[in-house]
Formats: structure tokens, C-alpha cells, sequence
């Protein structure tokens, strides 16, 4: 499984062109692109006129197991919790050039050499440390999502939302930053672990539940239906999603490794105002500080308590290396 610990970032964009930015983003250290070669940069698609990203819906195939063709396949296990099956990364790149890869994240190799590069790659192959946290704590409550409407926001691999699905969640939707990522990487996941016998149904019964997917007329890709998938910039994400009739709300949202840039904050924090039910969750697992890009946990929560709307609470922290926390955030009661 391949951990970061560190963000060795690069900005190709204005940062604080990202999201809906009311303050210019704290970065330590701005690698602005000099290179005006960088193929990277050279074949974005659906760019909006500010540089990042449109949000786009990604419908899975009809005939969808050509998606793990030319893939390896790795297990999560801990514990209590049902296995999690994903692609290994590196086989992804290495077949890059039999893929849809139209942001070149994949044939560059830039999952490989850089965690991020801010706006054009946002760290998606990866699976990061402090979503093996959540895991942990998740399993550690014993946590089921019985008929919960989910949120995977900037799933990458999308463990946590492979989770809920497996235990029962009514509907998970899954968003990243990068078309590629959501491609090649999330739903071909989802697949994956759509057709084993612990997946539990709505209502927390893993035996109908195992009986149903192993019924001829239900493929394995049937547990895609509960599925929605979004790339694309938050801002221009909850655009989408609000358009729609009715707009999706959530009982949890899942966000993993999201809070390393503050420019991002304002659209992370509406996100989770516009599409969170009154009495939801979000999950928040983060490290204390990002170095190289500047965010953490400290100044989203300063974020958080000066738009007075959420309480945070905090549920684990993992002392080893640099400090990593879990959190959950819920509104505040108003009278
Ligand atoms: C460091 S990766 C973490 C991936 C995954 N959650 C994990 O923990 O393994 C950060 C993720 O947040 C998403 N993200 C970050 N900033 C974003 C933005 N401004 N708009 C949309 N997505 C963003 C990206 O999709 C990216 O996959």
C-alpha cells in the first residue's frame, strides 16, 4: 500500500483561484510553474475560465468489467471490518497508455513523483495515511451506516465510502478532484468489491443481502446502482449537485486528507452547509500540519469557529511521526 507522509507540492494555478478563496492561501512554499513546458498543464480538460476543474458526473458502463482489465488487486483488512479490494496504483501507471487518461496523471507518472500538483493533480492515486485512521476508528466503534446517505469527498481509492456500501449505506456518493482518478481508480474499486458476500443490504441484513448478489438476475455490478461518481472542484461540485432535482443530502460526509490548503477551505466548509442533514455527521481525518502547503487541523479549525456553524469534536489522535487527528464536525444547535 503506498503511505505519504509529506506533500512535496507544486502550484501550477493561483491557489486562491480554487474554491471560492476569501483569503490568500498561507503556503510555506509555492513552487510556481516556471516550467511552461509542463505537459501536465498542457492537456487539461474541462477547465472553468478561473483554471480549476468543472465538476462532471461520471455515469459507470454498461458492460463495466473491461474496468479491472490489466489490474492488480490489493486487500485492506483490520479487524472487524469486511476486506476492502483496490488497484494497486503502480500497475495503473504502468499501463497508463490503455486507459482514459485524458489529465495525463497516469501516463506522466505524476502520481509517482509528486503528492500534489495544486490544480491539476490533487494527490487522488494514493491512498493516505489518515484514511487507514478513520478505518481504524471506525472499526474500533463498531460503526454500521445502515440506511445512510454517504458522501466520499475527494474519495481518491474511496475506502471509506467502499465501507458504507459494504455495511448497509442506502446510497454513497463518491467525489475526487481528477476525471482520471474517478475513472481508473474510484469505481473500478467500487467493482471490485461489489460482488462479495459481506456486503450488508439497507437494512443491516448481510444474509438477504448475500443471497441477493448472488442471485443470476442481480450482476455483481449491481451494488454500483447505490453508486454516484463527481470529479471536479468543490465549488463547481456543489453547483452541479444543487441543480439537480432533488439535490442530494447527506447523513455522513468523509473527507480525508483534504485540509492541507487553506484556499480550499471556503468551499470545503460550504460543501458540508449545503449538502449535510441537519442531524449529520462529517468525519475529518487530517494530519496536524501539512508542511509544504501550510493548512492542518489548527487553522481549518479557526476556519470553522469563525463561520460559527459547526461544532468539532475530536475522536482519535495518532501520536507516532507528525501528529494526525480524527474529528467530527456537526452544526451547531441553534434555538
Ligand atoms: C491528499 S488526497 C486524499 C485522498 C483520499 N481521501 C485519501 O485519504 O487517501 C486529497 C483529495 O482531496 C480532493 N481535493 C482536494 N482539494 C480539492 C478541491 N479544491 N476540489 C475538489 N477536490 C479536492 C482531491 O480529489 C484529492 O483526492
Amino acid at each position: 500500500m503506498a503511505f505519504s507522509f509529506n506533500f512535496d507540492v507544486e502550484v501550477e494555478t493561483d491557489p486562491s483561484l480554487l474554491g471560492a478563496a476569501e483569503e490568500k492561501p498561507k503556503l510555506e512554499k509555492e513552487v510556481l510553474q516556471e516550467d511552461k513546458n509542463n505537459e501536465a498543464g498542457k492537456h487539461q480538460e474541462s477547465r472553468m475560465e478561473t483554471g480549476v476543474k468543472k465538476a462532471k458526473e461520471h455515469i459507470p458502463p454498461q458492460d463495466c468489467e473491461h474496468l479491472l482489465e490489466n489490474t492488480v488487486t490489493e486487500t485492506f483488512s483490520l479487524g472487524t471490518l469486511p476486506p476492502i479490494h483496490y488497484l494497486n496504483e503502480s500497475v495503473l501507471e504502468q499501463t497508463a497508455s490503455e486507459r482514459a487518461d485524458r489529465e495525463m496523471i497516469l501516463s506522466q507518472n505524476i502520481g509517482s513523483h509528486s503528492d500534489l500538483i495544486s490544480g491539476v493533480y490533487e494527490g487522488g492515486l494514493h491512498i493516505w495515511e489518515c484514511t487507514i485512521d478513520l478505518l481504524e476508528y471506525l472499526e474500533s466503534v463498531g460503526e454500521t451506516f445502515s440506511g445512510k446517505r454517504v458522501l466520499d469527498l475527494g474519495c481518491g481509492a474511496g475506502l471509506l465510502g467502499i465501507l458504507a456500501l459494504k455495511r448497509g449505506a442506502k446510497e454513497v456518493h463518491f467525489q475526487d478532484y481528477n476525471s482520471t482518478v474517478i475513472e481508473e481508480l474510484t469505481m473500478p474499486n467500487v467493482l471490485l468489491n461489489c460482488d462479495d458476500d459481506d456486503v450488508d443490504d439497507e437494512e443491516g441484513d448481510s444474509d438477504s443481502a448475500a443471497s441477493k448478489k448472488k442471485s443470476p438476475e442481480l450482476p455483481p455490478q449491481a451494488g454500483l446502482t447505490k453508486c454516484r461518481f463527481f470529479s471536479g472542484e468543490w465549488t463547481s461540485f456543489l453547483s452541479l449537485v444543487l441543480s439537480s432535482d432533488p439535490p442530494p443530502q447527506y447523513d455522513l460526509i468523509f473527507t480525508s486528507e483534504t485540509i492541507y490548503n487553506t484556499a480550499y477551505y471556503p468551499s470545503l466548509h460550504e460543501v458540508f452547509l449545503q449538502l449535510l442533514v441537519p442531524a449529520g455527521l462529517v468525519y475529518l481525518a487530517t494530519k496536524a500540519h501539512y508542511f509544504g502547503v501550510g493548512g492542518g487541523l489548527h487553522l481549518f479549525e479557526s476556519f470553522v469557529e469563525q463561520k460559527d456553524v459547526f461544532n468539532i469534536k475530536s475522536l482519535k489522535e495518532v501520536e507516532e511521526g507528525l501528529k494526525r487527528h480524527v474529528v467530527a464536525l456537526s452544526f451547531k444547535k441553534r434555538d
